[in-house]
């Protein structure tokens, strides 16, 4: 990565602001239900505390759009963090005013704070000038471990960045793009992506940059119905995106341009509806008739994927072969997720619900790397620049 890293700087004796991503999911007791991002930045904080530095964390979760909300405190994260680190963590109340910098001032290196939801308020998301300066003033230094929020524009992760003379990147932060990028720039052949989930046009981007990229695409998910339509497939009630019919042609196009291959599901497991108890059919071939939607990818679709998985070096995965939540229209998605676990490439998952389905799968501890940014990665492989990560200080 050709960004500054913690390994730059000398954070001993100072007040490090760093920003992480503590947006994680909580139960109705507000438990947190998977602690993966605050794991990802323990690495960080463990090294920042080990030499001595004095730990100001920000994060946002949720959206509450602006305004305080008990549902969205961040505390919860920050009691799992302090159990996950073995010291205390002092979440604040707020995250800028006397009170915060009170805290702040009392501090004794080693210690860790965690600031109250960035998203409490609307300069956060508004990337406002003066917000950004107020939390700048908390901290001698700045990081960002944040790679999940790396894709916003807003004051704790590009604003604040006016403020400090060098801005670095934690070690999640180095990992993440460490892994993504060089599977982009310079993977081991062959390099195929893996795309799924409901809508083409949410993958369009990605689509669009891979192609110069990988040497193969396979697609999975609703979305293949929306491009198998446009390739004069019947797909029965499938889900279509019908407004993008031109854009998925356009897609079909380009893949014809270019020399990869472009996989589309050739059979399928169809039902009239999508719900728990419906037993499907398998469809052995392309077309699907009339009142049935095609909602996991059939046996010899998964047969051919496999094989293409099985002999890649790199893998990219984002988004599931079929509707995995519901048993009987998992086995898409579990397949494929045991291939590219059993395939011994460098493999690399991004987005939620594709991390679930690994989860799911049980191979998770035999992924390379998943990711844990579903949207700033999806804007990596769309070939974007992360205003998170460009505020950061070059090498
Ligand atoms: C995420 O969960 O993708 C990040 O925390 C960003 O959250 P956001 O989509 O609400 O900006």
């Amino acid at each position: 990565m050709k960004k500054k890293t913690i390994d730059d700087i000398n954070p001993q004796g100072k007040r490090v602001l760093v920003r992480v991503d503590f947006n994680v999911p909580l139960d109705d007791a507000r438990n947190v239900t998977d602690d993966t991002r605050i794991r990802g930045a323990l690495p960080t904080i463990q090294a920042l505390t080990g030499k001595g530095a004095r730990v100001i964390l920000m994060s946002h979760l949720g959206r509450p759009k602006g305004k305080v909300n008990d549902e969205f405190r961040l505390k919860p994260a920050g009691d799992r963090l302090a159990e996950l680190l073995g010291q205390p963590v002092q979440s604040l109340t707020e995250c800028v005013g006397p009170a915060v910098k009170a805290a702040v001032d009392a501090m004794k290196d080693g210690d860790v704070i965690l600031l109250e939801n960035l998203r409490f308020h609307p300069e956060e998301e508004g990337n406002d000038e003066g917000f950004a300066k107020q939390l700048a003033e908390l901290g001698d230094l700045y990081v960002n471990d944040a790679f999940g929020t790396a894709h916003r524009a807003h004051a704790s992760t590009e604003g604040v960045t006016r403020y400090f003379d060098t801005n670095v990147a934690g070690y999640l932060m180095k990992k993440e793009l460490d892994y993504l990028v060089s599977a982009l720039e310079n993977p081991a052949r062959p390099f195929i992506a893996i795309l799924g989930g409901l809508k083409i046009s949410g993958k369009i981007d990605v689509i669009q940059n891979l192609l110069g990229k990988v040497d193969g695409i396979l697609i999975g998910g609703a979305m293949a119905y929306t491009l198998l339509k446009v390739k004069g497939v019947d797909v029965g009630d499938s889900i279509v995106e019908t407004e993008k019919l031109d854009v998925a042609e356009n897609v079909i196009k380009a893949v014809q341009e270019k020399d990869v291959k472009f996989l589309l599901p050739c059979d399928h497991k169809a039902a009239a509806e999508v719900k728990d108890g419906v037993e499907p059919q398998v469809i052995g071939g392309e077309n699907i008739p009339a009142g049935l939607k095609g909602i996991d990818i059939g046996p010899a679709t998964i047969e051919t994927y496999s094989k293409e998985i099985a002999a890649a070096k790199t893998i990219v995965w984002n988004g599931p072969m079929g509707v995995f939540e519901i048993s009987a229209f998992a086995e898409g998605t579990m397949k494929i997720a045991q291939a590219v676990a059993d395939s011994g490439a460098v493999s690399i998952v991004g987005g939620g619900d594709s991390v679930s389905a690994v989860q799911k799968a049980g191979v998770s501890d035999k992924i390379t790397h998943i990711s844990t940014g579903g949207g700033a990665s999806l804007e990596l492989l769309e070939g974007k620049e992360l205003p998170g990560v460009a505020a950061l200080t070059d090498l």
